[in-house]
């Protein structure tokens, strides 16, 4: 970078999901690469951009209000750059400029590597003219995208996230992600492979591989479970995890990696949504609940001690109420750990959004069905969990806790254990002993003597 010797300061702060966590730090690699210095808070930076979420309007409001508390800062130092990107800024693109004035840069997840080009941009065209507003909007779709060669400044710690694709093609007719993402797009197994094994030399032991439908992956002859095995294999992973899977791609092949590689840990995300057939084909998520119970039933034949997740919307329009008890039906039926449930949110340009309105449910239903649900994952969630308790198991050391002593860490199963450990070294694994849960989290102690065994094997 050109310019001043001072370096430039930096700041990202990220809404969203573990895709846009990675594009946060995406972005913080790139700009570290030209010379920035990223820094924690938005008090000590010139660039602050909030990378933002658009599956709910929720997730919208919130972004809006923070923009607007920056704004406070940047009335104070009217030289800061406020920049807007994600998923957020490629739907409302260029009107968000219009609507919050004060936002210099509004830019989609494709225009990522041309980020510090555009902020020199909005740079050069103020000490051009004072007066002029620079704003600059980077909304290009750009299909040939696959993000080859640019590379995230990963968090420190033991546990790292690799996004492999990026976009979707599904078009399930909620979902707003296919038009702010644009088409799906994979890296190169080689170059995903390359950056898992960097990553365990510097001491990162488990993985998430990352994608909108993640188990779709293919490039060139390499398939997913392919893929997923590659980096299984890599040496120094002790855990793989991969999210998010789309049901159909949950094949035989993919079934049987997870079952035999020893590092894919026994957890699964199946995203249902409904377990009405009437609302599933109007999501157009193309499986039935017949199908995707037979296919929870293969994966646990194959793995019996997997732990499954699951995403469910309620209130979808047109969900009629014997079509919501279908979704309790199914959540009984499966007995999911842990579901994340929604209420449907209408999101512009979506197919759903143009169903007729006398088909939307009535929030106050929705609302009340969202509280039934919640009632019944949570109470199903804390039977299996007090079932588990007991049990020993082994947990990656993954953070400091809130008291002092204690230490947070996740079990094979994706389950958050928190135990009294003060000399235990975050990225270390110990064998746990389950002795209470919350109902969604356990809390534990160590089984004595394993930690003393991993350190002197280390
Ligand atoms: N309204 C509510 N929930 C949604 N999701 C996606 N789009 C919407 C929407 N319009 C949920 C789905 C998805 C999860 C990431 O967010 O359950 O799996």
């Amino acid at each position: 970078m050109t310019g001043p010797t001072t370096p430039k300061r930096a700041y990202v702060e990220t809404y969203g999901c573990q895709m846009n966590i990675s594009d946060g730090e995406l972005m913080e690699g790139l700009l570290a690469e030209q010379g920035y210095e990223i820094v924690r808070t938005p008090e000590e930076a010139d660039v602050v951009l909030v990378n933002t979420c658009a599956i709910r309007e929720h997730a919208e409001t919130r972004v809006l209000g923070r923009v607007s508390q920056l704004n406070g800062l940047k009335r104070e130092r009217p030289d800061m750059v406020i920049g807007v990107t994600g998923c957020m800024a490629q739907r409302l693109g260029a009107t968000l400029l219009e609507q919050a004035p004060y936002v210099d840069l509004v830019m989609g997840p494709d225009g990522y590597r041309s980020l510090p080009e555009s902020l020199d941009r909005i740079a050069e065209q103020r000490s051009a003219s004072r007066k002029a507003k620079a704003q600059l909007a980077v909304l290009d779709f750009d299909p040939s995208e696959s993000y080859q060669g640019l590379e995230q400044l990963h968090a420190d710690g033991p546990v790292a996230w690799v996004p492999i694709q990026r976009g979707c093609d599904h078009r399930c007719t909620f979902c707003i992600v296919p038009y702010v993402r644009g088409p799906e797009k994979n890296r190169s197994a080689a170059e995903v492979v390359d950056e898992v094994q960097r990553l365990a030399g510097r001491g990162v032991s488990e993985v998430t591989l990352l994608g909108q439908t993640v188990n779709s992956y293919r490039f060139e002859d390499v398939s997913f479970p392919e893929l997923l095995r590659r980096v299984s294999r890599v040496d120094g992973i002790r855990r793989v995890r991969f999210t998010s899977p789309h049901p159909n791609d949950v094949t035989p092949d993919l079934v049987e990696v997870m079952a035999t590689e020893p590092a894919v840990c026994e957890h699964l995300h199946m995203p249902a949504q409904s377990g009405s057939d009437r609302t599933l084909r109007r999501m157009l998520r193309r499986y039935t609940a017949a199908s995707l119970l037979e296919k929870i039933d293969m994966v646990r034949t194959a793995i019996p001690s997997i732990a499954l997740s699951t995403d469910i919307i309620v209130g979808f329009p047109g969900e009629t109420d014997a079509e919501f008890r279908e979704t309790l039906a199914l959540m009984r039926a499966v007995r999911f750990d842990e579901a994340y449930t929604y209420k449907y949110s209408v999101r512009d340009g979506t197919p759903a959004a143009r169903m007729p309105a006398e088909e939307f449910v009535d929030p106050d239903e929705a609302q009340a069905r969202l509280a039934e649900l919640i009632d019944v994952s949570r109470r199903v969630q804390a039977e299996i969990n007090a079932g588990e308790v007991g049990r020993v198991e082994e947990v990656l050391v993954e953070r400091q806790g809130r008291r002092p002593g204690q230490v947070l860490g996740r079990t094979r199963r994706n389950k958050v254990v928190a135990f009294d450990g003060d000399p235990v070294a975050v990225g270390s694994y110990t064998q746990v002993e389950l002795r209470h849960t919350t109902g969604a989290t356990f809390v534990g102690a160590e089984v004595a003597g394993v930690l003393a065994a991993e350190a002197a094997s280390a």
